[in-house]
C-alpha cells in the first residue's frame, strides 16, 4: 500500500484516491504540446497532464515510439494528437503547431522538453556536435515558442514550461556544451518571461538533477539516488495548476537521497 507521510496506512489509501479524484479534471479544457513526448521525461509529462484532463499533443522524430505512446495515452481515454516533427527545423515546427491547433484547439501549455545530452571536455567536441546539441536543446525552444506565442498573446494566457537542468545553474567537468545549452535556456526563459508576463503568459523552467531515463551519454547510476521521470512530470503539473495570480518561475528538483 502506498503510504503518505503523516498519515497511517489505513487512512492513506482513501486519502490518495480522494486526492487523485479531486485533481482528475484539474486541467480539463486545456491543450498541452509536449515536445519529445514519445519517451523519457516527455512521455511521463504527457501521461500526467492527460490524467488531469488535458488534451495532449506529442512530437518526436521516431514514428514507432510516437505511435506506441499515443496509443497508450488513448487507451486511458485521453484526447491525443501525435505528429512526427524535428523541432530543430522551422518548417516542421510550424506544421506541428498548425496541425495541433487544428486538431485540439489553441495550445495553452507548451512544454519544451525535447533535448539531448553530450558530455566530455568541450575542447574534444566537434563543430558538428556543438551545432547538433545547441539546435536540439536551445534553438528548438526558440522555434517552438515563437510559433506558439502569437496564439497565447491573442488569448491573453498560457504556460510555457522549459525543461532545463541543474546543469543550467551549475558547472562541472565534462559538462561544457551541455551546460552552455542549459544556461542559455535559463537566460532565454527569463527574458521571455519578462516579455510575456503582461499578456498573462508565464514562462518558467524546471531544473532537474539526474533523472532515470535513456538520456544519452551517461553511465548507470544508483536508481534510488536519482529522480524519476514522474517526479519531473509532477513539477510540471504543479506549475500548470498554480494560482491564477502567481508566477512560479523556476523549480529546482533534486533527488531526496544524496548521491
Ligand atoms: N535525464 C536526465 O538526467 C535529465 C536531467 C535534467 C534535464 N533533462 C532534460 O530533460 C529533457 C528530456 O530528457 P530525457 O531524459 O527524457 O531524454 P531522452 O529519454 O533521451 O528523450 C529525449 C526526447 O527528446 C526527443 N528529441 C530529441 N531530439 C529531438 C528533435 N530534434 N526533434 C524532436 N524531438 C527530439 C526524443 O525523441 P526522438 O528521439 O524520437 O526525436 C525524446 O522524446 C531534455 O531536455 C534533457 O536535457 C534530463
Amino acid at each position: 500500500m502506498t503510504s503518505i507521510r503523516g498519515t497511517d496506512e489505513r487512512s492513506a489509501a482513501p486519502a490518495t484516491r480522494a486526492l487523485s479524484n479531486a485533481l482528475s479534471g484539474a486541467l480539463s479544457n486545456r491543450v498541452a504540446l509536449i515536445t519529445g513526448g514519445n519517451r523519457g521525461i516527455g512521455k511521463a509529462i504527457a501521461t500526467h497532464l492527460a490524467s488531469l484532463g488535458t488534451s495532449i499533443s506529442i512530437c518526436g522524430r521516431d514514428q514507432k515510439t510516437l505511435e506506441a505512446t499515443a496509443n497508450e495515452l488513448r487507451a486511458t481515454g485521453a484526447v491525443v494528437h501525435s505528429q512526427r516533427a524535428d523541432v530543430t527545423k522551422s518548417t516542421e515546427v510550424e506544421a506541428l503547431i498548425h496541425q495541433t491547433e487544428s486538431a485540439l484547439g489553441g495550445i495553452s501549455i507548451l512544454v519544451n522538453n525535447a533535448g539531448m545530452g553530450l558530455f566530455g571536455p568541450a575542447h574534444e567536441k566537434t563543430e558538428q556536435e556543438w551545432d547538433t546539441l545547441m539546435n536540439t536543446n536551445l534553438k528548438s525552444l526558440f522555434l517552438v515558442s515563437r510559433a506558439v506565442v502569437p496564439g497565447m498573446i491573442q488569448r491573453k494566457s498560457g504556460d510555457i514550461i522549459n525543461i532545463s537542468s541543474l546543469a543550467g545553474k551549475n558547472t562541472f567537468a565534462g559538462g561544457g556544451i551541455y551546460c552552455a545549452s542549459k544556461w542559455a535556456v535559463q537566460g532565454l526563459s527569463g527574458c521571455m518571461a519578462e516579455d510575456l508576463r503582461s499578456y498573462g503568459i508565464r514562462v518558467s523552467t524546471v531544473c532537474p538533477g539526474s533523472v532515470a531515463t535513456e538520456f544519452s551519454g551517461r553511465g548507470p547510476k544508483d536508481a534510488s539516488k536519482v529522480l524519476t521521470a514522474h517526479d519531473v512530470a509532477h513539477a510540471v503539473a504543479m506549475i500548470a495548476m498554480q494560482g491564477p495570480q502567481s508566477f512560479l518561475s523556476e523549480v529546482q528538483l533534486r533527488p531526496l537521497a544524496k548521491p
